[in-house]
């Protein structure tokens, strides 16, 4: 099995659909939030049919854990410089791109954000923030962000994590890998699924989040023993104290994705797709300029089932949405 994510370009008269789309939602919503996302799940049925079949196909459980389609229509040189702080970010220079984005994630599921991140924003930032050059979150840049699944320590995560680019002029390299459970002997894959592995918040969540969120060990593997998930943050997670059999099986899954893992080079306009329970993503190191023009990424957050999370969105003093 390749770990190269699938790729869609589209053609120029779907860019053209895809535009008039967008605009049309820029139009009648302003930017994407949470109320109008039903309304943007029916604007999303007349997507050009290509990118339907494409993204029902990545849907149905796809074993690539990862997809690209490049070339959304995103104007890159009428966006706003790459804001210095994700919170500098003026609302509406990115409506039209938020929306292309937002369009093609209602196809995979329901978008939800953290209350936790960003201030609760549906789409958030990726770029380098001055002072986090080596933070292992969305904001560092001269160190490499390992590779982890989204949010790995939450029950919650998201199913698909998706990363529209705005902006990548040096072309710095998004790291994918699909994980291959038959490249692991069966001992491994039945270590791994013990619930032994502990996994904290990310330094991002942890501002707000204290360490107790994370105190209930958790197996890497679950779902189908042949056909296992994946749930794993390597920076922020460690096998029960003394466990050598799980650290040794652990360290043997890392090394098979990292042999695995791929460079994926997002242009403005291409959105990369990952299915955060088949795949793990990260990013190299590069070196920022924080003059405008620096690599700038939104990113989005989709559940195949918004009704696992209504008990704690009903709790105001949850984590969720
Ligand atoms: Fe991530």
């Amino acid at each position: 099995m390749t770990s190269e994510p699938g790729t869609l370009t589209l053609t120029t008269a779907e860019q053209t659909e895809l535009d008039a789309l967008a605009a049309e939602a820029v139009d009648r919503f302003g930017s994407p939030a949470e109320p109008v996302l039903r309304r943007l799940t029916v604007l999303a049925d007349v997507l050009p049919r290509r990118v339907r079949e494409f993204l029902a196909e990545f849907r149905h459980d796809d074993p690539r854990g990862g997809v690209v389609v490049r070339g959304l229509p995103v104007d890159a040189p009428r966006l706003p410089p790459t804001p210095g702080h994700w919170r500098d970010r003026k609302d509406g220079g990115s409506a039209h791109a938020d929306f292309l984005l937002a369009l093609l994630a209602c196809r995979l599921g329901d978008l939800f954000a953290w209350r936790t991140l960003q201030e609760g924003r549906l789409l958030t930032d990726v770029l380098p923030v001055a002072g986090e050059e080596d933070v292992q979150t969305g904001h560092g840049s001269e160190a490499p962000l390992e590779f982890h699944c989204e949010d790995a320590f939450h029950e919650l995560r998201c199913d698909y994590l998706g990363l529209l680019c705005l902006r990548n002029p040096r072309r710095v390299a998004t790291t994918f890998a699909a994980f291959d459970p038959a490249l692991l002997s069966a001992e491994d894959l039945r270590t791994l699924a013990e619930p032994v592995f502990h996994i904290r918040p990310d330094s991002e969540h942890r501002k707000w989040m204290d360490e107790e969120t994370a105190a209930e060990p958790v197996p890497v593997l679950f779902g189908h023993p042949q056909s296992p998930y994946l749930r794993l943050d390597p920076p922020f997670m460690r096998p029960r104290d003394g466990d050598r059999r799980a650290a040794a099986a652990l360290g043997r899954l890392l090394e098979q994705l990292a042999a695995r893992l791929c460079d994926v080079v997002l242009a403005p306009g291409d959105v990369l797709f990952v299915d955060n329970y088949r795949a793990v993503h990260g990013r190299r190191p590069f070196r920022p300029r924080y003059d405008g023009t620096d690599r700038w990424l939104r990113r989005a957050l989709v559940t195949r089932d918004l009704r696992r999370s209504s008990a704690v969105r009903a709790d105001p003093l949850s984590h969720t949405i």
